[in-house]
């Protein structure tokens, strides 16, 4: 759960250890039990990942990336997909037709997430803060994992990560539905900022 180094670093080890799960599915056929198991796994790893992420990863971007509210606003749209489809597959056994749809639908928008953070968002981030605020940033997400959800909650969007996040700004609300997401990934141009919805 907790690795070390910056938050990069930290980040990064998460997405690898999420793939090596999708790959022990992936290498399974449909139907096995411990297609399941190892889907549980992931989703566990993955909650944890998006709390921590959204608590400081993301606040961290919208104050010292240029560009960052875009860039922020995009990846908390990808987690709100990526928890309702592990919401939905909470409910499927690994032999139920739909669980084979959810869970390629989930290895889909995660590895879309993955490669996009690693790509873009990471390197920004690297050439915007010191390595001093890059360590700060690993520390909190560490912290953020081992105190994390385990479980997806769509309906909390953003609630949860703000919940974790005691010295920054909050994450801005953001909703997001799948056909938004279709036509955006289609583009990835930043889109206008949604409309604010009343705090909770
Ligand atoms: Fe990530």
């Amino acid at each position: 759960m907790g690795h070390g180094g910056n938050v990069i670093d930290e980040l990064v080890t998460d997405h690898r250890e999420v793939e090596e799960l999708f790959g022990k599915i992936e290498a399974l056929p449909p139907g096995h039990k411990d297609r399941k198991v190892y889907a549980d796994q992931a989703v566990i790893e993955l909650v944890r990942h998006s709390v921590a992420e959204e608590a400081y990863l993301y606040p961290a971007v919208r104050e010292h990336v240029p560009g960052g509210d875009a860039l922020a606003d995009r990846e908390l749209e990808d987690h709100a997909t990526a928890e309702q489809t592990m919401k939905d597959l909470e409910g499927c056994d690994a032999d139920d037709a739909e669980f084979d749809r959810l869970i390629g639908s989930l290895m889909s928008e995660i590895r879309e997430h993955v490669a996009d953070e690693e790509r873009n968002l990471f390197p920004k981030l690297r050439a915007a803060c010191s390595t001093e605020e890059l360590d700060r940033l690993g520390e909190k997400v560490r912290q953020a994992k081992k105190t994390a959800p385990t479980r997806p909650h769509p309906a909390a969007r953003n609630g949860l990560g703000a919940a974790f996040c005691h010295d920054g700004p909050r994450p801005v609300r953001v909703t997001g539905t799948a056909a938004q997401r279709s036509r955006r990934s289609a583009s990835r141009a930043p889109r206008p900022e949604p409309p604010a919805r009343p705090s909770e």
